[in-house]
């Protein structure tokens, strides 16, 4: 097994978190997670006991200098770019960080992993890549009877978050085109698991309901995304590490498309069936709220060329969801202390 350096970025968020966890299953990886440590960060996602070829930095990726000063000395093999702004409702309401995080952050990144890179050995350049973790959002929105989006659709966001999104992909492909900078990108779905922020659909579902809270649903929840469990996405990603080319893009879905009222319905059945109410089935909690602005209907992707990797989804959703549900029930603490880090926003809370 030859030892390998990843430079991991926003590695203490939801989907980082995930990659970093299972990185750390093999002693033969040095890592570096470098975070700015958000509302979003769990410290306690990941357990580096004992490993001392685990390392973070407090380090903001839109602080250049600090971007360079970490690649310089942690001299990655692979730069891995989760570090990002992500919820689309605080986008709309406050779009400044995005930009910072998003597009200027991943500019700092491309650009300092690209002059270290220069400097390499032949064999070092060649093995190297810089993966830049990206949205299904970037491609726009579907009608029902649309074809899923493929690797070589346009992009056309809709939202200041998917917007930033793309911003950065166009970035990322441009370091390749221009400089030869070995770049993959891959876009994902909505990923569910453990350690999400509860601002997101199904924490947040969850945890009003453990509350016996209403659950706010945005127009008439009809709106369909496509779901993966995050180990698979991590999966996904390793594989588009191994086997991908550069300078290309992988879309990682499970082809698993659900209405947001189906996936609501589908956590109250579990939680009916696993943590009952006294008075009532937690569907009852369920009400319909004015409908986001610019609120997408549809995503879906095509995951046949990540599949032609060797690549496949090993959850079911039924199977997935039901094992996030008590991964919740059973770490009420992580839902509770992190509540208190939320905003204010109008949208807060809605789904
Ligand atoms: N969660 C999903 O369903 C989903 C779907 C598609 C794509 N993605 C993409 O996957 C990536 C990870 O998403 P997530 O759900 O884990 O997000 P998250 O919000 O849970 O975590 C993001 C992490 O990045 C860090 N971060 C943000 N800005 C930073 C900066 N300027 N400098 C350093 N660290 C910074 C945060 O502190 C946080 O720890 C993002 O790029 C997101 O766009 C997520």
């Amino acid at each position: 097994m030859t030892e390998k350096n990843y430079l991991i970025a926003g590695g203490y968020g939801f989907i980082g978190s995930c990659f970093v966890r299972k990185l750390l299953e093999d002693k033969n990886n040095s890592i570096c997670n470098i975070d700015k440590l958000s509302y979003a960060s769990s410290l306690d996602s990941i357990n580096y006991s004992n490993n001392d070829k685990y390392i973070f930095e407090n380090i903001d990726i839109y602080e250049a200098n600090e971007v360079k000063r970490i690649i310089h000395d942690f001299k990655p093999n692979f730069i891995i770019n989760f570090a990002a702004e992500t919820h689309v409702d605080r986008s709309i309401d406050d779009p400044d960080q995005f930009i910072k995080s998003n597009i200027n952050g991943t500019f700092n990144l491309l650009e300092q992993g690209y002059q270290f890179w220069k400097e390499l050995s032949s064999s070092e350049k060649t093995s190297f890549r810089f993966l830049q973790i990206s949205t299904d959002e970037v491609y726009g929105s579907l009608s029902k009877n649309d074809k899923q989006f493929k690797e070589e659709d346009a992009y056309n966001p809709n939202s200041p978050y998917s917007a930033s999104k793309a911003a950065s992909d166009h970035l990322v492909r441009s370091w390749f085109k221009t400089y030869s900078f070995p770049t993959i990108i891959t876009n994902t779905c909505n990923n569910y698991g453990p350690w999400q922020f509860p601002e997101k659909l199904i924490p947040l579902v969850i945890n009003k309901c453990i509350n016996n809270e209403k659950i706010p649903i945005y127009g008439d929840g009809t709106q369909i995304r496509d779901w993966i469990r995050v180990e698979d996405h991590i999966n996904g990603i390793n594989t588009v590490l191994e086997k991908g080319n550069i300078g290309e893009k992988y879309n990682i879905g499970a082809e698993c498309e659900l209405t947001n009222i189906q996936v609501v319905t589908d956590i109250c059945r579990i939680l009916d069936d696993v943590y009952p109410h006294a008075d009532h089935p937690y569907d009852e909690l369920i009400e319909f709220v004015t409908d986001r602005p610019g609120h997408d209907y549809r995503y879906a992707i095509n995951n046949n060329k990540i599949k032609s990797l060797g690549w496949a989804p090993s959850y079911s959703w039924e199977v997935g969801i039901r094992e996030t549900v008590n991964w919740y029930l059973s770490n009420r603490e992580f839902l509770n202390s992190i509540m208190k880090q939320s905003y204010s926003g109008e949208r807060l809370g809605k789904v």
